[in-house]
């Protein structure tokens, strides 16, 4: 029984399993996490996160908040419920020799962590798509300093990210029965994707001057194949939309997201491809 189940959270359908994350852990560390540092500075920036100060980030995965914190100087926790994940983050971590990061494996709405010890708390598309995110946030609230802050990076409308309307496109190329993701309710990937409700989520958390910053993802593709490693390593949903395809329908589906990827280059080398972010960040 994972510590989710122990404390009565449940798994909705839509909530993939911690084995569905670690499955895709090293193509996350490889693909995915790589394309999020501009977003994770930027975020980190706006929480005015110094060098020295000590850094925890809830959900980690192979670390796409926590590396870029640590590069700061920052002294970092991170966690995850996936001990997979941690693992890949930790070989990241010895690789650039960041001598102040460190991974445990934690689950977000139970972190085994004192009151009242990070300078800075956050969660990049984290703590975003948990199940019970109103006590997974009082929990990062709870482990704060006094004074210190939170910080909540999370999709904005699904309805204007680019790489989830490509994707369904192509998958509807050799499906067109398949009637996208279901709105609602939509998947907990979205639960604060309007900003007002991210914001009164972290003030009931316990927090003050709560301020939401609107912002962008923008990743770049080159192929279809490039798209493909990034939307299957990103989230074990997609693997679960393309599960029962033949390879054949999946290599025409690279194909259709090559011939759209293509259509929206500019200079025929790379699309970028962007989706509205919501950074919420408040003081305890
Ligand atoms: C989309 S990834 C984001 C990873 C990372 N924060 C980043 O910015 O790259 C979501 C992460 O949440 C983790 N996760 C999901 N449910 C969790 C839970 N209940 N407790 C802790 N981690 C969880 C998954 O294992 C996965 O690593």
């Amino acid at each position: 029984m994972t510590r989710s189940e122990e404390l009565g959270v449940t798994q909705d359908e839509h909530t993939a399993p911690v084995e569905a994350w670690d499955a895709i852990a090293a193509g996350y560390g490889r693909h995915v996490a790589p394309t999020e540092v501009p977003l994770a500075n930027e975020a980190l920036g706006l929480a005015g996160l110094k060098a020295g100060e000590l850094f925890l980030d809830v959900a980690a995965g192979t670390g796409g908040l926590s590396l870029p914190a640590a590069r700061l100087g920052a002294r970092v926790l991170a966690t995850d419920w996936s001990s997979a994940m941690i693992e890949e983050l930790e070989a990241r971590i010895h690789e650039e020799r960041l001598p102040d990061a460190r991974g445990r494996v934690m689950d977000a709405h139970s972190l085994d962590l004192e009151d009242d010890t990070f300078d800075v708390t956050g969660s990049q598309f984290g703590v975003m798509l948990v199940p019970d995110q109103p006590l997974a946030l009082r929990e990062m609230v709870r482990v704060t300093k006094p004074g210190g802050r939170v910080l909540l990076i999370a999709y904005g409308s699904p309805a204007k990210i680019e790489f989830l309307h490509f994707f369904i496109g192509a998958l509807q190329a050799v499906n067109p029965g398949f009637a996208g993701l279901p709105d609602d309710p939509p998947p907990l990937e979205f639960q604060v994707s309007d900003a007002e409700v991210l914001r009164k989520r972290l003030v009931e958390a316990g927090l003050k001057d709560v301020r939401v910053e609107t912002s962008a993802e923008r990743i770049e593709f080159r192929s279809g194949q490039e798209m493909w490693d990034w939307v299957l390593n990103s989230n074990p949903i997609a693997g679960m939309l393309i599960a029962d395809l033949t390879e054949e329908q999946q290599a025409t589906m690279r194909q259709v997201l090559d011939g759209m990827l293509r259509e929206r280059s500019t200079d025929d080398t790379a699309a970028v491809l962007t989706s509205p972010v919501n950074i919420g960040i408040g003081t305890k």
